[in-house]
Order: structure tokens, then C-alpha cells, then sequence
């Protein structure tokens, strides 16, 4: 964990770049997009929401759904806005306020760390391949491989691609038609992911970053949605 004030702005794209991901303190109060802004020195995104900032909080009318806001199943395994031509390279969460009884954690793998158990065919239909994905609104859609090796970008998300929905309830049937090969994939993801995942457990203020070209991420139900826990996404 750093603080901004102690570590310069080289030191921390160093260990971004080596772990995908870094927490620290918030050290600038209401400054905080403008600290990230200089840290990542790029322009905030606007979220499907219309704003540069997208609330995550914990929603009973999400149980039973795989959602970020699900008290009940959590969000699968995604990189972050997977339909856009160019999807943000960073994602930051401030967290307000935490579970008290830590649901909601984000939970990350490096894809580095994941490629090695995959076969060659298998990265070659990853690079080659593309694939449809959606916003949850599906207003914005694109199709482009998971691994696009030019640019660099990885795009993943289990639900848009096995069930084509963001946030289904799990009990549905994937979808028809699903490629096998599509299928096998993304549960191989999912069984590597839910074995290598590192469950982040933030603190009132504290601010995750990380690179959404190098990390898969979910997020845990929430256990104590009374109380609203709800940290705050921007993306870069
Ligand atoms: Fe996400």
C-alpha cells in the first residue's frame, strides 16, 4: 500500500506495470481524479452512466444475479468496458465505504499468469478470434479478439460471453448457438481465475489502481448491502 505524498509518480507506474494493480491511501481528499489523472496521464472516460465516475453499491434487486451490485452472486470474471474500440488502460475504484463483513471485495489475476496454462491453439483462437461484446445497456457493442496482440488489450467477460447478457441469472441457459471451443475457454478463464484470484480488501478511502490491459477482475457479493457500502469506479 503507498501513499502518493511518499513514492513519486515513476515508482508507482513501476510496480503497476510489475503487479497490474496498487492501493493507496487518498491523500488529496476531493482531489482524487485529478491525483489519478496525473498518476496514469490520461483523460477520465465517460461511463455509460454519463459521468467520469460510476457508483458501485450493493442492490437486493441484483440477488441472484451475476452483477457488481449482487448481494447474492457477485460479478464473474471481466476486464472493464470489453465493448469499446479502445477500452480504458486503467480502472480506479475509490472505496467510501467497505462491507463490514468484507463482500464486495475486487478480486484480481494478471492474464500473464493465466496464458501459461493455455495451449497454443488455444491462444491462437484467442488472438484470432473475435468475439461479440456488449455494454449492459446494449446501446454499445464491438467485436474484436480477446487477446488483440497488436494493441495490446485484452477484453473478458464470462457473462457477455457464454450467457450474451452482463448481469444474467446464472440459472439461465448460456447461449444458443455458443461456439464449444468459445464455451471450453471461458470455463477453463473461470476455473484459473477462481484459482489465482487475489481478493482486495479496501479500506474507507483507500484507492485501488489497475491496468485493464494486463488484469481480469470480479467482484464478491456483497454481504451488508443495509448500509450501502459503495466505492467509486473511473476509468482512464
Ligand atoms: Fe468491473
Amino acid at each position: 500500500m503507498f501513499s502518493m505524498l511518499t513514492f513519486s509518480t515513476a515508482t508507482l507506474k513501476n510496480h503497476l506495470k510489475k503487479n497490474g494493480f496498487f492501493v493507496f491511501n487518498n491523500p488529496c481528499s476531493d482531489r482524487w481524479v485529478q491525483c489519478l489523472q496525473d498518476v496514469t496521464q490520461a483523460t477520465p472516460v465517460i461511463q455509460t452512466n454519463g459521468e467520469i465516475i460510476y457508483p458501485i453499491k450493493a442492490n437486493p434487486d441484483a440477488m441472484g444475479k451475476s452483477d457488481a451490485q449482487s448481494p447474492g452472486i457477485g460479478l464473474l470474471p471481466h476486464t472493464e468496458l470489453s465493448y469499446k474500440a479502445f477500452p480504458p488502460k486503467y480502472l480506479c475504484l475509490h472505496c467510501k465505504t467497505p462491507d463490514r463483513w468484507g463482500g464486495g471485495a475486487t478480486t484480481l489475476v494478471k492474464f500473464d499468469d493465466l496464458m501459461r496454462h493455455f495451449t497454443l491453439e488455444e491462444q491462437h483462437f484467442m488472438a484470432d478470434q473475435p468475439q461479440y461484446f456488449m455494454s449492459k445497456d446494449e446501446k454499445e457493442s464491438c467485436f474484436a479478439p480477446i487477446w488483440q496482440r497488436d494493441a495490446e488489450i485484452i477484453r473478458f467477460s464470462y457473462n457477455v460471453l457464454v450467457y450474451r447478457e452482463f448481469s444474467p441469472d446464472l440459472n439461465k441457459p448460456v447461449a444458443s448457438g455458443l461456439n464449444p471451443r468459445l464455451m471450453a475457454l471461458c470455463d477453463k478463464f473461470l476455473a484459473l481465475f477462481e484459482a489465482y484470484q487475489v481478493p482486495l480488501y479496501l479500506k474507507a478511502e483507500q484507492i485501488l489502481i489497475m491496468d485493464n490491459y494486463s488484469c481480469l477482475h470480479s467482484r464478491q457479493s456483497y454481504r451488508n448491502f443495509g448500509l450501502k457500502p459503495r466505492p467509486f469506479r473511473t476509468a482512464f
